[in-house]
């Protein structure tokens, strides 16, 4: 009889197991986490803790979100995956959905974020050989510095970060990187190559790379520079998608529809890998049948859940939540980097936060501190080198989230002695 491997360990014997079992391509916070609610997460002793990243995001809806649990414990039950060979009931209503809320004609459905921006580069070279008309296998496609839109081969190619590209060569071409945040870098690039250009990939606000929030009007000056030379303009909304800067999309802060839309994550409220690409009719009809496809995209159970998390993003209002929670904890935590010498500034947009660490990028004091957070009651995680991200699920209340400013201020305190 096999070994049941379901029996209650501590936290200690699971990080072990997954030391020796699991290939290392992590460094988790040493925290083994069993259950969620809401904004709480508990660990396998039972300790509660506040969730300020949200699974990168993915959770702005809340853990365990009854509604989105709802519908995905109903669809499992009736019908779970029927691939795209068939016609499915969830399917259309989903599209129709999701097109009708961020306003585009047709939708594409696939499952991780990666795979929606691959998509997204795969359409958008498609449509320059056959509506643009870019000599074969000329496209390029301009991408920004320090970006990250995911892990893919391809995706990699054009990152600029070792720990992602090194040793994974080959590397894919087609690709240019200019300076993120820089209108003129996008002009002269334009001017320079903008009859072989496809697109534009650009991050709304670079969340990975440590929330970096571009200035006020790059986005909209961006897409017109985009539209003047006939080059799509594609979002990366994945991170900052589906409410959590204060809009259904970061875009919409600057009155920017992009030609192409990737979202992922909440789109799923965190329940299931539900990713899309949105686009109109003009640039989608460059896919035909046969020429891209994924057995899971747009599976029976994928669509309810996605519907039921977009339901609840609109119906308890989260995008208003984000935006006036967001502007109310920057303010409060500019307090708290006003008075202490460890933080040097605190950023972002709606509940996408970080905290920049007064010390070099290869100083550990940003895991230290994530370490002192946890045991004081709140999960974050560095992202690159001295900057701490604060994103916590949307559905925060008001008093909540002033215990976790006070857990921040005890927390940054203590450790400042
Ligand atoms: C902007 C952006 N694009 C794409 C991705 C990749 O998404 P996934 O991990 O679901 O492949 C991420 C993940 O963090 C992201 O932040």
């Amino acid at each position: 009889m096999s070994e049941k491997i379901s029996e209650k360990l501590n936290s200690k014997s699971y990080i072990e197991l997954e030391n020796q079992y699991g290939a290392h391509n992590y460094h988790p916070l040493p925290v083994v986490l069993e259950k969620g609610e809401g904004p709480y997460v508990w660990d396998v002793e039972g300790k509660k803790y506040y969730d300020f990243l949200s699974a990168y995001s993915a959770v702005n809806q809340g853990h365990s979100h009854p509604k989105i649990v709802q519908a995905l414990v109903d669809q499992a039950k009736t019908l779970a995956l029927t691939s795209r060979a068939f016609y499915n009931d969830q399917l259309g209503p989903y599209e129709k959905k999701i097109t009708t809320l961020f306003g585009y004609d047709k939708v594409l459905p696939m499952n991780s974020g990666a795979e929606a921006v691959e998509t997204a580069v795969k359409i958008a070279r498609k449509w320059a050989y056959e509506k643009k008309g870019v000599a074969q296998n000329q496209a390029k496609i301009v991408v920004c510095e320090n970006n990250f839109h995911g892990r893919t081969t391809t995706i990699v190619s054009f990152s600029n970060d070792p720990d992602a590209y090194k040793h994974y060569g080959p590397f894919t071409p087609g690709f240019i990187k200019i300076p993120y945040d820089d209108t003129e870098a996008l002009t002269e690039v334009l001017a320079e190559h903008g009859d072989s250009i496809a697109a534009f990939l650009v991050e709304p606000i670079q969340g990975e790379a440590g929330v970096y929030v571009p200035k006020e009007g790059y986005l909209k000056a961006a897409s017109e520079l985009c539209k003047k030379h006939n080059v799509l303009f594609i979002a990366d909304e994945v991170q900052t998608g589906i409410a959590r800067t204060g809009k259904l999309i970061a875009c919409h802060h600057e009155q920017v529809q992009p030609d192409i839309l990737v979202l992922g994550k909440a789109l799923s409220g965190g329940m299931y890998p539900v990713s899309a690409v949105l686009a109109d009719n003009a640039i989608m009809e460059v896919i035909q049948p046969g020429q891209h496809g994924s057995t899971f995209g747009g599976n029976p159970i994928a669509c309810a859940v996605a519907v039921a998390a977009l339901d609840v993003v609109i119906d308890e209002k989260l995008s208003e939540r984000a935006q006036s929670l967001g502007d109310y904890f920057r303010t409060e935590i500019q307090k708290l980097v006003d008075e202490t010498d460890l933080l040097s500034a605190v950023r972002g947009k709606g509940l996408l936060n970080a905290i920049l660490i007064n010390d070099t990028p290869d100083s550990s004091t940003a895991w230290d501190l994530c370490v002192a957070l946890k045991e004081n009651g709140l999960l974050a995680k560095p992202t690159h080198g001295n900057i701490i991200r604060l994103a916590p699920p949307l559905v925060i209340s008001q008093h909540q989230l002033d215990q976790c400013i006070e857990i921040l201020r005890n927390t940054v305190t203590q450790f400042s002695r």
